[in-house]
């Protein structure tokens, strides 16, 4: 798979042997080559977020960026003319050099992470694809292909590639689709400052000014966090770090200062990450959640100026039979959570009194960060940990009498010393794409 004429927008200079270094686990590219890539993939997510409604109807989004990129630029693989320019152009992948290279290099240097990215390319027995398609798929993006037989296999994929977690995934696959590219990806990490599960309890989470909901929040009263008051987007903004290198970082509005859908226009999550100040001890509140979300993405991506992939695209890269895209299936789930009881035996520090408190117990932005390309695995909106309780009105006097929080204690009547066990598991996430094949 050498390089075809007219793609000087994906040229990389690189010698055809590129990609066997990546597995090889030396890293081939710069973080300077590697953070221009992360920022086409936060704007692409960015977007995304801002395309996709929540509301009361749905209230907590869950993208995955990282896994749409990685679908698209293998679209792109097989895409020509105003086709591809199209796409590396939704892709914000202009004027990057390698930018297949590089993109396709993050999976091996994030699977040394905490996280798992399996992708395949169904086709229908029978249809026939260009070689080089499914070549440049396989070394850019291991993508590789496997036949299309039934819903029921490719679903049993899904579930295995995110660990169980999405089943289900396809509904049915209509005979006409001949081709799919899906990626899915799982991501367990561990908090490296873990929470308590003895200090995890009911607290109230803020949906807005009138509305609230209880939640279980895990607490540690002495944590290092990374935190900072951002007055541009009057929002509090803080940095979990992840064991191996990844960050999960939250940016909440200040109630009646700021909302989410005001801060998403504003939102650049790399600029956040780098100016974050140091850690600091303090008292720290994080719902527990487990949240769920799927959504077909053909509107959002329409709104995103994509919407010819879904009618007539240049699609002769992969094949000379005409070609058209039916769907963007998507599906994500995003768990946050402490550690069983067993980790409660583990040392106590001797506690300070906290002198900051940061709790998250109102709307906030999520986004799950690698720490070397600050590309955003997973970005997501969360108005409401408990989408599936009834909401209390904010003056029902069983919020009153919690409304100050007391500060976390041990048994002993101490300040606990948090810093014990906290394991965060998280999410899981799949792209689809489906052809139809339209008769001449
Ligand atoms: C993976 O991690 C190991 C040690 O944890 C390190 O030696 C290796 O260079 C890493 N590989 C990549 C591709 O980052
Ligand atoms: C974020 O800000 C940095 C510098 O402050 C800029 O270089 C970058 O392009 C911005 N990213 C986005 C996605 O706007
Ligand atoms: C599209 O690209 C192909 C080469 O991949 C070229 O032969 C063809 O003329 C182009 N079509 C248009 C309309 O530009
Ligand atoms: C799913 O995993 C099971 C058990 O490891 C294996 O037997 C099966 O072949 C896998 N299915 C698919 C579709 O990958
Ligand atoms: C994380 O990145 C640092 C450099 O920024 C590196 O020294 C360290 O080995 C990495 N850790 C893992 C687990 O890859
Ligand atoms: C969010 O804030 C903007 C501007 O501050 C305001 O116009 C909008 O009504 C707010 N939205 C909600 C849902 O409160
Ligand atoms: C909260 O409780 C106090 C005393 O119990 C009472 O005076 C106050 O009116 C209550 N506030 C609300 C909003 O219910």
């Amino acid at each position: 798979g050498g390089q075809r004429p007219g793609t000087e927008l994906t040229m990389c200079p690189c010698p055809p042997g590129g990609a066997q270094s990546h597995s090889s686990g030396r890293r081939a590219f710069s973080p300077a080559a590697q953070r221009a890539v992360g920022g086409a993939i936060e704007r692409l997510g960015v977007q995304l977020l801002e395309k996709l409604p929540f509301g009361p109807q749905q209230p907590n989004v869950i993208v995955s960026p990282l896994s749409l990129a990685l679908a698209l630029a293998q679209l792109a693989l097989g895409a020509r003319n105003e086709t591809e320019r199209l796409l590396l152009g939704g892709l914000h992948a202009h004027g990057l050099t390698c930018y297949h290279h590089v993109l396709g290099g993050l999976i091996p240097q994030l699977s040394n992470t905490s996280l798992e990215v399996a992708t395949r390319t169904y086709l229908r027995p029978g249809f026939e694809v260009k070689l080089s398609f499914m070549e440049e798929s396989l070394a850019r993006y291991r993508a590789s292909p496997a036949p299309l037989l039934s819903v029921e296999e490719v679903n049993q994929w899904v579930e295995n590639a995110t660990s169980g977690h999405i089943a289900n995934f396809l509904e049915s696959i209509p005979h006409d689709v001949v081709l799919m590219l899906i990626n899915a990806m799982y991501f367990k990490g561990e908090w490296q400052t873990r929470f308590d599960a003895q200090a995890t309890s009911k607290s109230i989470f803020y949906l807005d000014n009138q509305n609230s909901v209880w939640v279980d929040m895990m607490k540690s009263a002495q944590y290092p966090l990374r935190l900072m008051f951002e007055s541009q987007l009057q929002a509090q903004v803080a940095s979990f770090p992840f064991k191996g290198n990844t960050s999960f970082l939250v940016v909440m509005p200040l109630p009646g200062k700021g909302n989410v859908s005001s801060v998403l226009p504003k939102l650049n999550i790399s600029d956040l990450y780098t100016r974050l100040p140091q850690e600091e001890t303090m008292q720290v509140n994080l719902p527990k959640v487990k949240l769920q979300y799927r959504q077909d993405l053909q509107e959002a991506l329409t709104s995103m100026g994509l919407g010819s992939l879904f009618s007539g695209p240049d699609l002769s890269g992969i094949s000379d039979r005409p070609l058209k895209v039916t769907g963007v299936r998507h599906a994500s789930t995003v768990e946050l959570s402490e550690e069983g009881a067993e980790a409660s035996a583990t040392t106590v520090v001797t506690a300070l009194r906290s002198i900051f408190t940061f709790s998250v117990n109102s709307p906030f932005i999520f986004a799950l960060v690698d720490d070397t390309s600050l590309a955003p695995i997973f970005l997501g909106v969360v108005t409401n940990p408990a989408p599936d309780d009834a909401p209390m009105a904010n003056d029902d006097p069983r919020i009153n009498s919690t409304l100050s929080d007391p500060p976390v204690k041990d048994s002993d009547g101490k300040f606990d010393t948090p810093v014990l066990v906290a394991q965060k598991l998280l999410e899981s996430i799949a792209v689809v794409l489906k052809w139809e094949y339209t008769y001449p």
